[in-house]
């Protein structure tokens, strides 16, 4: 299991390192589940020293795929690497919908990320009128094929993919434990067609939408959900705190 937060654009110095420390105490004793922080890019030295040798992970929400060069405002992956990230989500659809990101664009983020040795936390997810006209399966598994074109990984820890459906995402209205384990065994087998039957298996897919502690224990008993990539209740200590604690007691 892995839940991590995508804290998205909210925190400063002090709050980030003061949510850091809370997250910390929260993920002491939630062995075996991982937990990830990702918090915006200015922020990532100052958390990454507040965490020490914490069990916590650091990542970070976006990546440029140049190695360095003239990209105003743009993030490389050495960059990333360099002040302590493990993760990087990519292909978020808030990056999707107001930075008009494309599947081409994506593909060459999680390639970079893959080859720098970083995981990419793939974000795939149908909108609310593709549901509704059956077409989720479609959007989902073309998102996927242009995310892993051309990757080869030798392990299932090299990629994590997260199926955040957007009609799900910030509402408070979430997938159904039904629709996302049927959403996730068709991902795995997706991957399960690219990287053959061992990795699939082993490789994490997240739920991410409106997760809370409330609906956490529904959606992470899942067969196929392997844990949760949260917005919103990753900036309240407690409500993170008792996600971890639920996904402890279902793996
Ligand atoms: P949410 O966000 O938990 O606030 O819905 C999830 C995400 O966008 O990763």
């Amino acid at each position: 299991m892995l839940i991590a937060g995508n804290w998205k654009m909210n925190t400063e110095a002090n709050s980030a390192v003061e949510l850091t420390h809370e997250v910390m105490q929260q993920a002491s004793e939630a062995s075996p589940v991982l937990v990830a922080i990702c918090p915006p890019d200015p922020l990532l030295v100052l958390v990454n020293r507040s965490l020490k040798e914490s069990r916590v992970r650091l990542g970070a929400q976006n990546m440029h795929w140049a190695d360095s060069g003239a990209f105003t405002g743009e993030t490389s992956s050495s960059m990333l690497q360099s002040v302590g990230c493990h993760y990087v989500i990519l292909g978020h659809s808030e990056r999707r919908q107001y930075f008009a990101e494309t599947d081409q664009e994506v593909s060459k983020k999680v390639k970079k990320a893959i080859q720098s040795g970083l995981i990419p936390i793939i974000c795939v997810g149908e909108k609310l009128d593709q549901r509704k006209s059956g077409k989720e399966q479609e959007v989902v598994a073309h998102q996927v094929k242009y995310a892993l074109e051309g990757i080869t990984v030798k392990s299932s820890n090299a990629v994590v993919i997260a199926y955040e459906p957007v009609w799900a995402i910030g509402t408070g209205e979430t997938a159904t434990p039904e629709q996302a384990q049927e959403m996730h065994l068709f991902i795995r087998g997706l991957v399960e067609k690219q990287f053959g039957n061992s990795l699939a298996a082993g490789i994490h897919i997240l739920y991410g939408g409106s997760m809370n502690p409330t609906n956490a224990k529904d959606l992470l008993s899942q067969r196929d959900v392997n844990g949760g990539l949260i917005g919103g209740a990753s900036l309240k200590p407690d409500s993170f705190g008792q996600i971890i604690q639920v996904a402890k007691e279902v793996s």
